[in-house]
């Protein structure tokens, strides 16, 4: 009998097969043994209940270890993500975690400006929360009054309740002036402005389409459009002499460029106030933008979630507004709106789709099944959005502190001899860091914010992180700093610049 063994070749008989079988088990054998001799002793489980893993973990660890299989494979979509990145928004954001200021116990720590909160009217929501937070939960009862337990633990509609639906379309339409109405039909809530984004960029564009985001832009675009819809950004760019404004010469250039590498062009998303500049869009503007998409037969995604974190004297116009004026398909327009700016409750994870497309409306339910708000937050917000008594003191606290803050921040940075673009919302600012350079460059910017995160301890989001086509500015978030930290942002600023002279 001829028989073909794995390491002994060809075999003879039956001797041949028992030699043929034996020895390379003996080989296998012998070189796990060698193989456990060589690896580190395996470290003492850290905590008790670790010390007994599952019967089918030991043996793949045993395998894992010592076999040839090499390294366990994951998708190729996910290894992009799961690398470090290269973007110094998220590396200034790393950094800080590493070593947080705080006023009493770490006064030389790193100070965050890179991050869109704000706590200034925590007193306000402390306030509400701990009067109605329990209540608001609890407040469906059944035929008995009793609190009924099924109205928060079964399912429920993903899309959201309608009773918060008619909540978010009345708060919405109360913080954008109530020039506008939004209708609870057309509306998703999502868990946050960040899959409000995802989901329209997916219900949009096809993997490898592009839509056009006029720059300087929210680095989390990136994230959000490209991870896992494969939809790719194509920056428009807007220079400080239009105090960085969009327009439709600049949108016809980047659109036609994208077309000649090959991009099809789906839409154009921006956000509305700007961030990270902080100024409006226009109503003119955005009259402008939804010509120029009706034309070029464009989506537009206006991403209004700081529509009530306005502060100047020029009012917001919502994209929804001028959409429902009747000159235009509205079929194309997209809103999106959540909580996490205007309420400073990003904790909460609530946002809002609101789209005049009514496939995009039923796509957009159905995806929400993948990441829906959970449904006692959900009673939660319900009871905040329809308190119409707090929701008019908090706003009007929000926005008092907000341009008390920036009137403050932008003071100091002006007796430094640094100036900052023209705004009037957002929690941040858009400071002109250029005569701090060394270079004028991408490279001096970069070295800048290092040294700002590693000499001044100050995490500010360069404006390349931002696609930024001029070096030398940054995005400064200041409304979770408190009063007395200005002053201490201020004076290590100043060490830097007079250390860079
Ligand atoms: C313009 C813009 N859109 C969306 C988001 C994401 O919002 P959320 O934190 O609710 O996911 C942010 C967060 O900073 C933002 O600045």
């Amino acid at each position: 009998m001829r028989l073909i063994v794995p390491l002994r070749g060809v075999v003879q008989g039956r001797g041949g097969l028992f030699v043929g079988s034996l020895i390379p088990c003996c080989l296998f054998y012998f070189l796990q043994l060698y193989l456990k001799r060589r690896s580190p002793p395996d470290p003492p489980p850290s905590d008790s209940h670790l010390g007994e893993l599952p019967r089918t973990s030991s043996l793949s660890n045993l395998f894992s270890r010592g076999s040839s299989m090499g390294r366990v494979r994951i998708s190729a979509r996910a290894v992009p993500v799961a690398k470090p990145t290269d973007s110094t928004y998220y590396i200034g954001l790393e950094r800080v975690k590493t070593d947080p200021y705080d006023r009493i116990s770490n006064k030389e720590g790193i100070i965050q400006l890179g991050l869109a909160e704000s706590t200034l009217c925590f007193d306000l929501l402390q306030r509400w929360m701990s009067e109605n937070l329990m209540e608001s939960m609890m407040m469906q009862s059944d035929g008995n009054g009793e609190f009924d337990i099924s109205s928060i633990a079964m399912y429920q509609p993903f899309e959201g309740l309608l009773e918060l639906r008619v909540a978010f379309a009345g708060f919405m339409s109360r913080i954008m002036g109530g020039n506008v109405t939004f209708d609870p039909a057309n509306m998703v809530i999502t868990a946050g402005g960040t899959p409000a984004i995802e989901v329209l960029a997916f219900c949009l564009a096809d993997h490898g389409n592009a839509l056009l985001i006029p720059s300087p832009y929210y680095p989390g675009f990136d994230r959000d459009i490209k991870f896992r819809t494969g939809v790719e950004l194509i920056p428009v760019h807007c220079r400080s002499s239009d105090n960085f404004t969009v327009t439709v010469s600049a949108l016809e250039q980047a659109l036609n460029q994208a077309r000649k590498r090959g991009f099809k062009v789906s839409g154009i998303l921006f956000s509305n106030p700007s961030n990270p500049v902080g100024n409006i869009v226009s109503r003119e503007t955005l009259n402008d933008i939804l010509r120029f998409a009706q034309e070029k037969n464009l989506h537009v995604i206006s991403d209004e979630i700081f529509a009530g974190s306005v502060y100047g004297d020029k009012a917001f116009v919502s994209m929804a507004e001028v959409a429902s004026s009747g000159e235009f398909d509205k079929s194309r327009v997209h809103v999106i709106y959540g909580l996490s700016k205007d309420l400073s409750i990003p904790g909460f994870r609530a946002g809002v789709i609101y789209s005049f497309h009514e496939d995009v409306v039923n796509a957009a339910k159905k995806l929400m099944r993948f990441s829906s708000v959970p449904v006692p937050v959900q009673r939660i917000l319900i009871s905040l959005l329809s308190d119409a008594r707090f929701i008019e003191e908090y706003m009007a606290a929000h926005r008092g502190r907000i341009r008390d803050k920036h009137a403050r921040f932008v003071e100091g940075l002006r007796g430094l001899g640094i100036p900052c673009a023209e705004s009037c919302g957002g929690l941040y600012c858009w400071v002109d860091m250029r005569s701090l350079l060394t270079c004028y460059s991408e490279k001096g910017e970069v070295d800048l914010f290092e040294k700002l995160l590693s000499v001044a301890k100050i995490n500010a989001t360069p404006g390349t992180a931002c696609y930024c086509i001029e070096p030398g500015w940054f995005r400064c978030c200041f409304t979770a700093l408190a009063d007395e930290d200005i002053p201490v942002v201020m004076e290590r600023i100043r060490r830097l610049a007079e250390s860079s002279r």
